[in-house]
């Protein structure tokens, strides 16, 4: 450490680890400081210290914190072709077995993605008993993701069928019905930090490792990796690879779907 200001971030990394349990340095580290420059210029403060203190004494600036640092958007059915080889390619024939599947959408937002399975699966075998579990890291967009209710924009993808089954519109927004709502747990839950559940047959992490640094990214990917039953899917964003996959011990029947071998 050799300026003011380096060591004016790092005391800032220490504070958050401390009072959330976030890592800030398993993120790339010089978008994530970027950022976090422009949230402290913002509230017209000098030092990452000065805004430290303002974040711990005003849920709004921190809630405003977390919104900045992390990156909520999101939309149903997002690159709908890759929803269709979901269905087609692994639920539809897991479902055709009888499978109680279990599936974590993990990174999940304003619950665009969970929502998106649940009302596959529906529609694959009403009322059929699978377990849906939703996490993301922010608390506030997973209070926004249990309400369900969205934009024209977000829902565009969602094919007319499911549209009509599962959205009622009102004033211009679509809301997800309340069955369906129900059928998702949604719980708070920090990829980099947190222990992960096991036993899923398919875990949906898309476009939220966009900002972890690489070493946390490999690391996250061999968790996912264990956390999956022998033959479960990784399913990733349109826009990610898994470097390293079959040192991994991941195969790819299909581009951006990755599975767990033995
Ligand atoms: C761009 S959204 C992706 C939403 C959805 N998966 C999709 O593809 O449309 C990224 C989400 O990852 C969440 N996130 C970022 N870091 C996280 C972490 N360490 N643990 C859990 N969620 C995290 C953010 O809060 C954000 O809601």
């Amino acid at each position: 450490l050799n300026n003011p200001t380096e060591i004016d971030y790092e005391a800032f990394k220490r504070n958050i680890l401390r009072k959330s349990g976030i890592d800030l340095n398993l993120y790339r580290q010089e978008q994530m400081y970027r950022r976090l420059k422009g949230l402290v210029e913002r509230a017209h403060l000098q030092s990452f210290a000065a805004y430290f203190r303002l974040i711990e004494k005003d849920p709004k600036e921190w809630t405003n914190f977390l919104d900045r640092m992390t990156i909520n958007v999101s939309e149903l059915f997002r690159n709908p072709e890759k929803w269709e080889q979901l269905r087609d390619a692994f639920l539809g024939p897991w479902v055709k077995q009888g499978r109680k599947l279990r599936i974590w959408s993990a990174g999940c937002s304003i619950g665009a993605e969970p929502y998106s399975l649940a009302m596959i699966l529906d529609d694959l075998c009403p009322g059929g008993r699978h377990y849906l579990l939703a996490t993301d890291i922010d608390e506030k967009i997973l209070e926004q993701a249990r309400e369900g209710v969205y934009t024209q924009e977000a829902i565009k993808h969602v094919p007319a069928h499911y549209r009509q089954k599962y959205l009622r519109e009102s004033g211009g927004r679509y809301e997800v019905l309340p069955p369906l709502r129900l059928a998702v747990t949604f719980r708070k839950h920090n990829l980099l930090g947190d222990p992960f559940e096991t036993n899923w047959d398919l875990i949906v992490c898309r476009n939220v490792v966009i900002y972890f640094a690489d070493e946390a990214k490999k690391r996250l990917y061999t968790r996912l990796r264990e956390a999956l039953v022998p033959g479960g899917i990784l399913f990733v964003g349109g826009t990610e690879r898994i470097q390293y996959y079959r040192e991994l011990g991941f195969d790819i029947p299909l581009p951006f779907f990755y599975q767990r071998v033995d």
